[in-house]
């Protein structure tokens, strides 16, 4: 059984990774599967997370990484794939998770969406948690695997350079 794991993976984060590889123990074949959305300014280009998504699972022979456009019942079809594979963080996912679930459903009924609830220590980690850390200077090393951290802070340092130096009102000069 094929499982997607569909997403924007920008960047690619251990929550991710913790479904990546409880979904590989459940289906012969996990696609991560990365969205080309026109409608995103991502961090980082396509390429670059395949790249690190697949350096992310190369210890796991039955993930791959893919992109893909449009819409995602249609690539799964086309690889032939009967599960969509998502994380569950918090009712605030459920939510919309289910939403998309059911719409995906309208769109082809042949399709299952499975759910796994992300692990504990995983459930406030988002991209966007991972980015806003690291455009104020934060450490994500905790976040993100080793290679990925590496990448994030080399973007950061090249387009967005910050200051985490923290400035107060009361630590403004003063005007005469
Ligand atoms: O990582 P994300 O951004 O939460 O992933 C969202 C994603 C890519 C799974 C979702 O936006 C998606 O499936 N987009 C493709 C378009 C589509 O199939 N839309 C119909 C379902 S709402």
């Amino acid at each position: 059984m094929i499982a997607i794991y569909p997403g924007s993976f920008d960047p690619i984060t251990l929550g991710h990774l913790d479904i990546i590889q409880r979904g590989a123990k459940l289906f012969d074949q996990v696609v991560v599967a990365v969205l080309r959305n026109p409608n995103k300014a991502p961090l980082f280009t396509v390429q670059r997370r395949l790249e690190q998504i697949r350096t992310s699972t190369k210890h796991l022979t039955n993930v791959e990484a893919d992109a893909f456009d449009g819409l995602t019942v249609n690539y799964a079809q086309m690889r032939q794939a009967c599960v969509l594979l998502r994380g569950l963080r918090a009712i605030s996912d459920f939510e919309v998770e289910l939403q998309m679930a059911h719409t995906n459903k309208t769109l082809s009924t042949e399709i299952e969406t499975v759910f796994l609830a992300t692990s504990n220590e995983y459930s406030f980690l988002s991209s966007s948690v991972v980015k806003e850390i690291a455009k104020f200077g934060g450490s994500v090393d905790h976040l993100v695997p080793p290679h990925v951290a590496l990448d994030i802070y080399q973007c950061y340092a090249q387009n967005h350079p910050v200051s985490n130096q923290i400035t107060t009102e009361s630590t403004k000069p003063l005007q005469s």
